[in-house]
């Protein structure tokens, strides 16, 4: 028997069951949080309602999101099963299948129209605005990523969930250059709602940005009692905002405890996400000159997985510089061969085609270079693509990771003349 009902978001949905929508809205909650309990709860749902078409669309959109290739096996699984059910469902409900089934595809394009249909049609459907922002996310599109958060809040001033957008926007704002109304934005989130991860987080960029530490130090530890139920990813991520703010203040022994605590030390260790942030925490204790000992050996180990992916092209470019400096030369050989065999057999869509030749592959080659401590090719492979880096996606404060590489090779290159020519 078939129900129609409304989830959390005072969405109608398909459910063959009344218990499924409690579980469906935990789901929504936890997904929205960020929290630890977000797989849980829709393992849940679907064992009370294996036929829940939107629980088996969220499960797929949960899994994809791993960006590993074992989640995405799991992702497919459900998504076959939301489609086979779709024919049941509302409009809103196959939009949103519809748009997990591109992103599988990677036809990202089209994922992020039929998200934006949503965001028109449905705007309360707040997790279908999130899922839009993190395909931005990674496209480097930030005034996009912000826009589709901007115009669905009119229609969500009494939605319980308004913090969590909130969150999104301040986040938008600070990613198109917007700290003063970003800050004020982030701040009414926490107003409503202090456990809200993502709005803490989108200070902590606001902060990095206005280069204040010691105030991005005293904002995030004084809400850290809060994380303790995030995901790995968030967890681990605002951990690694806190240790770029000690970072700044030159106090490498904390950041090489808060790596080994949090950022490594809590990490899922074969999560993608949680992997990349290790590996730039490492790459920017180096390049201030700290000596981080034998950690690149220590997760060089746990990239092992990553090298036929090919995920996004951010995360590609964190793993072969941690394989490079680890050296680990055959899995870098292998995972430059597997790039060349994915682009030319069309595994990767048309719009990432030209990020991955133009902009990936040449970067590539400066991080690998800069790893070996050969600096001028660095310096050179890397200098043409500075201008394009946004295209591969990641936040601001992520990106200027590949700038700060690129200015250490000149130094380090011109120091090397310098001895040289005195020699
Ligand atoms: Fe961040």
């Amino acid at each position: 028997m078939f129900y129609n009902t409304t989830d959390v978001q005072g969405l109608d949905v398909t459910v063959n069951s009344q218990e499924t929508i409690p579980l469906v809205d935990q789901f929504i909650d936890q997904a929205l949080y960020y929290g630890n309990q977000a797989e849980s709860a829709i393992v849940q749902a679907l064992s009370v309602d294996p036929g829940c078409a939107i629980a088996h669309a969220y499960a797929a959109a949960y899994y994809l999101s791993q960006e590993t290739a074992i989640a995405r096996q799991t992702a497919i699984t459900h998504l076959k099963a939301a489609q086979q059910s779709a024919p049941r469902t509302t409009e809103r409900e196959q939009w949103y299948i519809q748009a997990i089934s591109a992103w599988m595809r990677g036809a990202i394009s089209e994922a992020i129209s039929l998200h934006e249909a949503i965001a028109l049609k449905y705007p309360q459907d707040l997790i279908s605005v999130q899922q839009a922002q993190y395909h931005y996310f990674y496209r480097g599109e930030s005034e996009q990523l912000l826009k589709i958060a901007q115009i669905v809040l009119p229609e969500n001033a009494g939605n319980p969930h308004l913090h969590y957008l909130y969150g999104m926007i301040a986040f938008g704002l600070e990613q198109c250059g917007e700290l003063e109304q970003a800050m004020k934005v982030g701040l009414q989130a926490i107003g409503l709602n202090r456990f809200d991860p993502w709005a803490q987080h989108a200070i902590a960029h606001i902060l990095e940005e206005q280069g204040r530490p010691s105030a991005g130090i005293a904002w995030m530890e004084s809400h850290s009692d809060t994380w303790e139920h995030c995901n790995s990813m968030l967890y681990t991520h605002n951990w690694w905002h806190v240790a770029l703010y000690y970072l700044a203040l030159e106090d490498a022994d904390k950041v090489l405890a808060l790596y080994d605590q949090r950022v490594w030390g809590r990490a899922d260790r074969f999560s993608s996400k949680d992997q990349v942030g290790a590996i730039a925490t490492l790459l920017r204790l180096e390049l201030q000159g700290v000596n981080v000992g034998r950690r690149w050996n220590e997760l060089a180990p746990y990239l092992s997985a990553r090298l036929h992916e090919h995920a996004l092209p951010f995360q590609d470019l964190h793993y072969i510089y941690a394989l490079a400096r680890a050296g680990y030369t055959d899995w870098v050989d292998e995972l430059l061969r597997s790039w060349t065999v994915t682009i030319h057999a069309k595994q990767v869509s048309r719009d990432a085609q030209s990020v991955w030749r133009q902009i990936v592959l040449p970067v590539a080659k400066g991080l690998i270079a800069h790893a070996r401590r050969e600096w001028s090719v660095a310096a050179l492979e890397l200098q043409p693509c500075l201008e394009k880096l946004h295209a591969v996606g990641g936040s601001r404060t992520q990106r200027k990771l590949f700038n700060q590489i690129y200015q250490h090779a000149c130094v380090q290159n011109e120091s090397d003349w310098s001895a040289f020519k005195a020699g």
